[in-house]
């Protein structure tokens, strides 16, 4: 019997390359349409079709592999049909390489001045913008993801605060769980990924019970984790993250820990077998005249920058560091509010991030991630936290 394949199915291949033989850790590749994710991979974000500072050929000298943008703000301004007319988000910002887009789902309700939340969908007043009232539906949110065209897209998702009430999550779970179905259902674009989102907040039976019935849908080619950094601690998070990544979720599938960024999480993340992460937090941080480096992070509004000599960090390959620049000029332009000053520390943080996780790939593949955790936890560059 001849069987229909979904070109889907071709395209959105996951292959995993090794195991840690000491803790959850893979390397995999990730096979999409503009192209192939070494996993563990860290995501910059661009929310608006650009991330804040550097250019597209620029995320690409960094060693960028994929890149995040937002259904909400896009879906707001330009629009998502703008967006297709100008053929689609790749072309659009003139990067060619993988792209993922977030649902919004955690927007609506994170940035949501006002959301009425029913069976049927979300409706919220776009704050950000002109304040209008918007009414998304699974498959509204579909149709604006398939006009947008990314590689990857996430389902319509409610994203609870922390704390809640136990019965706030669960019917986040079953909302969640319901809109998953539906997104299903409205999403037919063949060359795009449907990636589902496990809920749950911090209560594992809850999530457990989320991801059974996204698998229970048949099969999501990868799995976003959801409902973390909202307001609790990091115990509080691995305390349910570590057992639902390194023994519950399905082997074969990218997982994909959202909107969590800071270096030691990554760390602790991949050695969960976290496949996938996206944050502002480099590109944010570098606004703020902050870097990351081994020595820790280093505020740049500081004075004792002032008659420095060294790059950002001495061990750091990127090209600000690579590339002349010294701490006593980043500081000079932070404290003059320069352009340049957001740029350098942008570039230097965002490679920052890509080259842990690059470095990460490596010790897994070599079968020596544990030590790569310890040394990393005993290291100052872990008190990033
Ligand atoms: N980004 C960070 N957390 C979340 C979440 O729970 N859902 C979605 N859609 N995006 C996120
Ligand atoms: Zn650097």
């Amino acid at each position: 019997m001849s069987e229909y394949k979904n070109p889907r199915d071709l395209w959105f291949t996951y292959d995993i390359v090794a195991e840690d033989p000491t803790t959850h850790a893979r390397a995999g590749v990730l096979h999409t349409p503009h192209g192939d994710v070494p996993t563990p991979i860290f995501m910059p974000v661009g929310t608006k079709a650009t991330v804040k500072g550097i250019l597209p050929r620029q995320l690409e000298e960094l060693g960028t592999k994929i890149l995040l943008a937002n259904t909400y703000h896009l879906a707001n301004r330009p629009g998502a049909d703008l967006v297709a007319e100008m053929g689609g988000l790749h072309d659009f910002m003139q990067w060619h390489g993988p792209i993922l887009t977030d649902s919004g789902g955690f927007q609506v309700f994170s940035h949501g001045d006002f959301t009425k939340l029913t069976d049927d969908g979300v409706t919220f007043r776009t704050v950000d913008y002109d304040g209008t009232y918007v009414h998304w539906t699974p498959e509204t949110n579909m149709d604006i993801a398939q006009k947008l065209g990314a590689d990857i897209v996430m389902q319509l998702d409610q994203c609870p605060g922390y704390p809640s009430p136990r019965s706030f999550v669960e019917r986040a779970v079953d909302l969640s769980s319901m809109w998953a179905e539906r997104c299903c259902k409205a999403h037919t674009r063949e060359d795009q990924a449907l990636f589902g989102i496990v809920q749950g907040g911090m209560h594992l039976d809850l999530r457990l019970r989320s991801l059974e019935r996204l698998e229970s849908m048949g099969d999501f080619p990868g799995y976003g984790i959801g409902g973390y950094s909202v307001g609790e601690d990091h115990e509080t998070m691995f305390e349910t993250l570590a057992p639902l990544a390194s023994e519950y979720m399905p082997e074969g599938k990218p997982r994909y820990l959202m909107g969590v960024g800071n270096p030691t999480t990554l760390v602790r993340g991949v050695s969960c077998g976290v496949d996938m992460f996206d944050c502002v937090l480099p590109t944010r941080t570098a606004r703020m005249g902050t870097a990351f480096s081994s020595e820790g992070r280093l505020n740049f509004k500081n004075a004792c920058h002032k008659r420095d000599h060294r790059p950002i960090d001495p061990e750091c390959g990127c090209p600000v560091c690579t590339g002349g620049y010294t701490r006593a000029y980043i500081h000079h332009l932070v404290k003059q509010r320069e352009m340049v000053g957001s740029i350098l520390l942008s570039l230097h943080n965002v490679y920052y991030l890509l080259d842990l996780m690059r470095r990460a790939r490596q010790a897994i593949i070599e079968g020596r991630y544990g030590a790569f955790l310890s040394d990393w936890m005993g290291s100052p560059a872990a008190g990033d936290y």
